[in-house]
């Protein structure tokens, strides 16, 4: 099997009904929504979901799986989403799929964060993938010279065409190569101060287990400090 899909799978397993979900966005929260569209089909379970990207929602509503806002609910039991980078403290790097911004506001908001991935995502200590961060177009020139000084090198995020990748929150994303030595917590603070950034895709303290899929199908459960 798969190993982000045994992964995924694995996670969906904590989900009950009743579960109020946070849903993730990237090739591995892809299996994740299938298969609790699978259970509830077939388990007729019962959950209520919070997407973190227009795609996400798309995915979700095709397979029936009910949405809702932050209009509608407050705490989120159980958000499930991928990664980019995992490391021993359960600091993420987030972001690839460019979505941060909203994963983090659901992430945040939910009792219970599992993240999903194969065991490549898996590193002591997290740097060597880039950071993103999100930032306002207004300006964002500016905010990109500021970002430069907290990294090696800094790489406005671009389409195929070459035209600036802009995200659903019609943000730019900046990719901060950074030495892997950084301190997750002193660059989440110092990028946050800079004006016009938005969010940056470290994720400091919101994990709460990772499910690491395998090539040969296994999966590990891991809980903080692994
Ligand atoms: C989306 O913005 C990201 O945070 C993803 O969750 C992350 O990049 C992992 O993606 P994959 O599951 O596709 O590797």
């Amino acid at each position: 099997m798969n190993a982000k899909m045994a992964a995924a799978q694995a996670a969906v397993g904590l989900v009950t009904s009743g579960m109020k979900l946070g849903l993730g966005t990237g090739t591995t929260a892809y299996f994740a929504i299938h298969e609790i569209a699978r259970r509830i089909k077939d388990e007729n379970l019962e959950v209520e979901a919070i997407a973190t990207s227009n795609e996400t929602a798309t995915l979700a509503s095709s397979l029936n799986i009910p949405l809702i806002t932050f209009a509608d609910c407050c705490d989120l039991d159980l958000t499930i989403d991928g990664a980019d980078e995992i490391d021993e403290r359960f600091t993420l790097i987030k972001g690839g799929g460019g979505a941060l911004v909203r994963e983090k506001i659901v992430a945040s908001r939910s009792r219970q964060m599992a993240v999903i991935a194969d065991e490549s995502k898996l590193c002591h200590h997290i740097g060597k993938h880039a950071i993103p961060v999100a930032v306002l177009p207004f300006g964002h020139e500016s905010t990109a010279h500021k970002l430069s000084r907290h990294a090696k090198s800094i790489r406005m995020r671009m389409n195929t065409d070459e035209t600036p990748y802009v995200t659903d929150d019609e943000l730019y994303i900046y990719d901060l190569q950074c030495d892997t030595g950084l301190d997750p917590l002193d660059i989440e603070r110092a990028v946050k101060e800079i004006s016009g950034v938005v969010e940056i895709g470290i994720f400091n303290g919101i994990a709460t287990m990772a499910f690491i899929g395998y090539a040969d199908g296994h999966v590990e459960k891991l809980l903080p400090h692994w």
